[in-house]
């Protein structure tokens, strides 16, 4: 439970609201912009050419290891939401639960007003009672309703607990949570059970711009509340559900709470007593939102001598046609991007720092993009592989993303290494990345939310530029293929598996509320 130990400070952070590719930024401690990055520099290109790979030592024979999961079971923390309607609880919580899920943590939401909504289906049907859930229903004057709201945020509390549990490590209690009463119960519940860590999460808002995007993202976007209502009726009862909710909003002043606070997301966080690992990746991790219009563009590099020789690995320059896609890509990027600001991030690799050499921008490398290491099989073709190593290559179709190379790394490792990019991307604005087949697969899943086993399967096909939007709930994407042939470096997956979905919805998604569902009030 909490710690009770010394005070804890409160620590308040406030970010600079100007674009962060100016001087304004406050610089990062680690990753893109921060002491440690490189700054692109041509002398480092000069001495990697003819470094030439490492090929496979001989005298190494042998199965390459399927790595299992990390040991995350000792790791139980609530997150207990609190704020007004229409300030980005739900945003939070799912980018909070998309993150720590590509970390490998098992995370879930559970969202009270969902089994609000199922608890009345289930009286309807049973009963043939209709409640009805206007904003009087949320209003504290109603007693009766303001007892069943309670009652409801208890019980999806403890649905929450038993799953924590069961194995789960981060439970969400999507709610308003917003009275010291509130907390206080379950502050007192969570007192009970040994090893649970509680965090409440504040989410204040009062940019009127964001609170209006927010209302009418719930107005009209299929709002299981409002499923039967215009979207004019829509508005006008959920703005009074919000005065409701103001009339006895209490913001956390509890000194012995650990919580954060986090105010139009990102202009200013505040948090006390955050200890431990999880709750310091995660407070750093909300620290570095924001939710300023930006574009994240990925790119491969140019086809490179390998790719054409189907070898893979290694540190080969372009080939004729790389480097045309090489000279290409300027024209697309600034035809998209126009005025605005734009960094590029390369790997410390010949074929990207090439690839990246005529485009106009600040360019930055990351030793964390470099291609997956494929250990002793760098710099092999796959049918090399598959004679030299034939239960390392089966191993490998087998699970991909587990499979670690000998001597090399797995998809899992290369999402491990990528956790810094992602971090730094969250707080950037627009970036290019300039990369690699594996990595940009990495940084595609994180973005549109895709499970592990499709994730070394994604497409991400040579001299394609994929442009990603964030939205509240997801990403846009387009993708522009420039008319320079390339090889075709995608190995589909063994045929008894189904194919990787590549694109997701920007649509806030209010999850069909299935018999599970309705069982466990929750949201996967
Ligand atoms: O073939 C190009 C390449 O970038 C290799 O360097 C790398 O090993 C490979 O793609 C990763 O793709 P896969 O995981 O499908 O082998």
């Amino acid at each position: 439970m909490q710690a009770t130990g010394d005070l804890a400070p409160v620590v308040t952070i406030t970010s600079t609201p100007s674009m962060p590719n100016s001087p304004n930024i406050p610089p990062a401690m680690f990753g893109a912009g921060g002491p440690m990055l490189k700054r692109f520099d041509e002398s480092t290109l000069a001495s990697r050419i003819n470094s030439g790979a490492s090929s496979p030592p001989p005298s190494v024979k042998g199965i390459g290891k399927k790595v299992a999961k990390p040991d995350y079971s000792e790791q139980k923390i609530v997150v207990a939401m609190v704020g007004l309607p229409a300030r980005g609880k739900s945003y939070l919580s799912n980018k909070l639960m998309i993150y720590l899920r590509w970390l490998e943590y098992d995370v879930k939401v559970f969202n009270v007003g969902q089994l609000r909504r199922t608890k009345a289906r289930q009286k309807a049907q049973k009963l043939g009672v209709k409640e009805v859930h206007m904003a009087d229903f949320f209003s504290h004057s109603n007693a009766q309703a303001t007892q069943s709201r309670d009652s409801l945020a208890e019980e999806s509390l403890e649905t929450l607990i038993q799953w924590l549990k069961e194995g789960g490590n981060v439970g969400i209690h999507d709610a308003t949570n917003s009275t010291r009463s509130r907390r206080a119960k379950i502050e007192a519940r969570l007192a009970k059970e040994k090893g649970m860590i509680l965090i409440f999460l504040e989410s204040l808002c009062d940019d009127p711009a964001t609170i209006a995007a927010n209302v009418e993202l719930k107005v009209s976007q299929g709002d299981p509340d409002y499923k039967d209502m215009s979207p004019d009726a829509a508005r006008t009862d959920f703005l009074r559900r919000i005065k409701e909710y103001e009339k006895v909003y209490e913001t956390i002043t509890e000194p012995h709470l650990s919580y954060l606070r986090i105010t139009n997301v990102g202009e200013e966080v505040s948090m006390s007593r955050i200890n431990g690992y999880l709750s310091s990746r995660i407070a750093f991790y909300l620290m570095n939102l924001h939710i300023r219009p930006r574009n994240i563009f990925f790119s491969r590099h140019g086809e490179s001598k390998y790719n054409v020789e189907g070898k893979i690995g290694g540190d080969s320059l372009l080939s004729p046609r790389g480097m045309q896609y090489a000279k290409a890509l300027p024209a697309l990027i600034t035809d998209n991007i126009g005025e605005k600001p734009l960094t590029v991030w390369t790997s410390t690799l010949k074929r990207t720092i090439q690839t990246a050499q005529y485009l106009p921008y600040t360019k930055l490398t990351w030793k964390s993009l470099d291609e997956l290491d494929a250990g002793v099989c760098d710099a092999m073709t796959y049918e090399e592989i598959e004679q030299a190593y034939p239960d390392d290559y089966a191993n490998r179709d087998e699970d991909k993303f587990n499979y670690r190379y000998r001597g090399g790394e797995s998809y899992r490792d290369v999402v491990v290494r990528l956790e810094p990019v992602i971090m730094e991307l969250e707080r950037q604005e627009n970036i290019l990345i300039i990369g690699h087949q594996a990595i940009l697969r990495c940084l595609y899943a994180y973005f549109h939310h895709l499970p592990q086993a499709d994730l070394p399967y994604i497409k991400i096909p040579l001299h394609t530029v994929i442009k990603l939007t964030p939205k509240a709930y997801g990403c846009d994407e387009e993708r522009y293929t420039l008319p320079i042939n390339a090889v075709d470096t995608h190995r589909p997956k063994p045929k008894t598996v189904k194919p990787p979905g590549t694109q997701s919805s920007t649509q806030r998604r209010y999850f069909v509320e299935d018999e599970e569902d309705m069982k466990a009030g929750v949201v996967a």
